[in-house]
């Protein structure tokens, strides 16, 4: 069976953007593969968060994978900073690493443009992201087009290693879905949908509640011309809400613009909030007996244990490969 890592940062409670992007992937995937998912929560304080509130994210993430369908019987679920191999795998792949290649991943540039005071964890955050990824073995890393950057890099960094000290690590492949790699921003529908956004109408969170969708969904920024077609080009705003109706209801974009012929964005709207709502409050419930029950911190100190025995593996590879410590028998 091949693997599968991958793992969603608790910087924010997830957005509609995550679901379809990643988790749903996940969830499709998880019945083929030797499935690692993770809480990365070394990843969120590469920029500053409050404690209080990423402990509670961390549980909460942890809830949503599950509450969203994946099935700990059948993947491991941890929390990152739970298996210290990470940050030990990073470093050494910071140290193969260079400044050059980091500075120029887009989303270091978008994080550290115009900011006084940038932290070096957000400049190093893709070995981490690497040492995530290679740790597992993984064939295969199904995340969101944002990513596709960072999966190169991994790739580079596997091949740089391999070349360099001994060929241990799988070099992996990126998946990226073929609708929904790019939920926008309900505000900005040019910009990608992120929970760490400003503007909180600009995305929806798994746990907002159904006013709040409706509002959001409403106030969605579209286009003036009132036709329910999708165009990417001319017409971003109702073509990223057609999207997540399309991939949402598993119906095809041409029998949406049908059904919407002649109807305005008003009657679109309103259907497109029931959709999600429908979608999400199951999800909201098991997440909130989740969240109550012990059954949560078994799955998680269990997902720790087995995604660390693995990941201490290889780790000793690494080290033997680059010369660390003592050769013990
Ligand atoms: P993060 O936490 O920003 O996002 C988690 C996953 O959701 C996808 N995603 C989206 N997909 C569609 N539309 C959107 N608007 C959208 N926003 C986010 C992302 O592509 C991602 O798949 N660096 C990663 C976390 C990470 C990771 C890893 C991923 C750390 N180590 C190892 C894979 C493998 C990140 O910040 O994702």
């Amino acid at each position: 069976m091949k693997t599968i890592f991958s793992g969603i940062q608790p910087s924010g409670v997830i957005t509609l953007g995550n679901y379809i992007g990643a988790i749903s992937q996940f969830i499709e995937l998880q019945n083929d593969y030797d499935c690692y998912f993770s809480i990365v929560d070394q990843h969120a304080i590469t920029v500053p968060q409050d404690k209080l509130t990423l402990r509670k994210n961390i549980r909460t993430l942890a809830a949503l994978y599950i509450a969203a369908g994946l099935d700990p019987d059948k993947a491991t679920l941890f929390i990152q900073s739970e298996v210290p191999a990470h940050a030990q795998a990073a470093w050494m792949l910071q140290c193969i690493a260079y400044i050059g290649e980091l500075e120029r991943m887009t989303q270091f540039k978008d994080k550290s443009t115009g900011k006084e005071a940038v932290s070096a964890g957000l400049l190093t955050y893709p070995p981490l992201m690497a040492a995530d990824i290679l740790l597992y073995g993984a064939d295969l890393v199904p995340v969101g087009e944002d990513q596709k950057q960072h999966l190169e890099l991994t790739r580079d960094l596997a091949e740089r290693f391999n070349n360099r000290y001994n060929d241990i690590f799988t070099i992996p492949e990126v998946r990226i879905p073929k609708v929904g790699a790019r939920i926008m921003s309900l505000q900005e529908p040019t910009k990608k949908m992120s929970k760490s956004d400003a503007n909180q109408r600009a995305f929806i969170t798994l746990l907002d509640e159904p006013k709040q969708i409706e509002k959001k969904i409403k106030s969605a920024v579209t286009d003036s011309d009132g036709i329910v077609k999708f165009d990417r080009e001319n017409k971003p705003g109702i073509s990223n809400l057609l999207s997540i109706y399309s991939i949402l209801e598993n119906k095809s974009v041409e029998d949406i613009e049908l059904s919407y012929e002649g109807k305005g964005y008003g009657d679109f709207k309103a259907d497109l909030a029931e959709v999600v709502i429908n979608t999400l409050s199951p999800i909201q419930e098991r997440c909130k007996n989740l969240l109550e029950s012990q059954e949560l911190d078994d799955i998680l100190d269990a997902g720790a244990e087995k995604a660390a025995a693995k990941a201490n593996k290889m780790l000793k590879k690494m080290e033997n490969a680059m010369g660390l410590g003592r050769k013990r028998r």
